[in-house]
């Protein structure tokens, strides 16, 4: 990359989805890819960024000169987050964290005795929000998948976990969201401002998150 604008930045990626367990072959997932999350790793290494990715389950390959750390888990996600949290410049929460886990993991393969089957969920520790509360000279950016009211919920979002930024993005859309390669995305700002971003690859979509982020550095210093 001609302008290695993020040398000396260490930047924290979250990517992919987390898998619940329900039993020991058994798990509650999600359709995440972590293609998202991947193409912004590898955009920051090249900027120069000390990158480390906390990644779920995903088959993507790990792009050069990267730390990689794998989870499954939202509470090994939650722990592994918060253990380099106060190490870095700039946190990227790409991931697509389940909102709640099986109270109970059956300790052994649950039989398939009766017509139903009740699973009971206990909600997980919201990540994100947790880094809102602990933040101090940190960048903070989120993302929304939503289905509906994609700019007031994003916006909510974005003051009740205390973001900087956070990447909008309606799911419904065709040639968004998840398994694809490209997304279409609006940037919330915290002035209120909003970008709508046109239908690219998750690469170029990656490419203008970050240059967001190099704005955001170079007016805060
Ligand atoms: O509230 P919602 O899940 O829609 O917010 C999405 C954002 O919050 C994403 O950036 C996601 O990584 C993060 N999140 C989290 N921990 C959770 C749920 C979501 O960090 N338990």
């Amino acid at each position: 990359h001609p302008r290695r604008e993020l040398a000396g930045k260490r930047l924290l990626v979250t990517a992919a989805g987390t898998r619940e367990p329900i039993d020991p072959v058994r798990y509650l997932g999600n359709r995440s890819s972590g293609k998202m999350g991947y193409a912004l790793a590898q955009a920051a290494a090249a900027r120069g960024a000390e990158v480390i990715l906390i990644s779920g389950p995903s088959g993507l390959p790990v792009p050069p000169g990267i730390t990689i750390k794998r989870v499954e888990t939202a509470a090994e996600m939650h722990n592994a987050v918060l253990a380099d949290f106060d190490a870095v410049d700039i946190v990227i929460k790409a991931a697509a964290v389940a909102d709640y886990r099986p109270e109970l993991a059956a300790e052994q393969k649950i039989k398939k005795t009766g017509d139903t089957l009740t699973l009971s969920l206990v909600k997980n520790p919201d990540i994100l929000y947790d880094l809102g509360q602990r933040k101090k000279r940190q960048l903070l950016i989120g993302f929304a998948a939503e289905t509906e009211g994609l700019i007031e919920h994003a916006q909510e979002k974005l003051r009740k976990k205390n973001l900087d930024m956070i990447v909008a993005n309606d799911v419904t859309l065709p040639g968004a969201g998840f398994n694809l390669d490209t997304n279409i995305v609006k940037l919330v700002h915290r002035n209120g401002m909003v970008e709508a971003l046109p239908l690219q690859s998750k690469q170029q979509v990656a490419e203008i998150i970050l240059d967001k982020i190099c704005a955001m550095l170079t007016n805060s210093t």
